[in-house]
């Protein structure tokens, strides 16, 4: 399972992890958007974020009992210390991690990021990463996805698995 910030390479790291080691992958904004009919941002509007992250939890119990996946989390998953126990329970947690500055740079797509999308990007991502100090140390490795070519940051997954 991969854990961390957005922009951090979750999906896109675990969508070719999965490939390579022959297990299904499932990101799970689009777990949620596929079993509401809603896009993450239109639950953050409409529904409001408590809804969203209920949904993230409810997500959380189904997963904690399948193997054999690569789980890519949305950014805001282990701000729940409920979720961060139930997806211990059968699997490892790779936390991603990277500088700010290269968060900045990832996150154009804001479609799925109802966080950022008001405001300045840049002071967003400083107060969300600021807030979240420490939310990722549930990992049990991490890796700087900024300082590591995407191959690098692949094998470096790998062979800690
Ligand atoms: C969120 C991160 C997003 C998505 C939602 C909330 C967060 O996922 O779940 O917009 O609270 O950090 P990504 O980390 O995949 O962008």
């Amino acid at each position: 399972m991969l854990i961390g910030f957005m922009g951090t390479g979750k999906s896109t790291l675990g969508r070719q992890l999965a490939r390579r080691i022959g297990y299904d992958f499932i990101d799970t904004d689009l777990a949620i958007e596929e079993v509401t009919g809603k896009t993450v941002e239109k639950i953050f509007r409409k529904d409001g974020p408590i809804r969203f992250r209920s949904e993230e939890n409810l997500l959380a119990r189904k997963l904690s009992v399948r193997s054999g996946l690569v789980i890519a989390t949305g950014g805001g998953m282990v701000l729940n210390s409920e979720n961060v126990n139930l997806l211990k329970q059968n699997g490892v947690l790779i936390g991603l991690k990277a500088e700010a500055e290269i968060i900045f740079s990832r996150v154009r797509n804001k479609r799925r990021r109802p966080l950022l999308r008001r405001g300045n990007l840049r002071e967003n991502v400083e107060r969300l990463l600021r807030e979240r100090e420490g939310a990722y140390d549930a990992a049990d490795f991490t890796i700087d996805t900024g300082k590591l070519s995407f191959g690098e940051a692949l094998n470096e997954i790998h062979s800690y698995l």
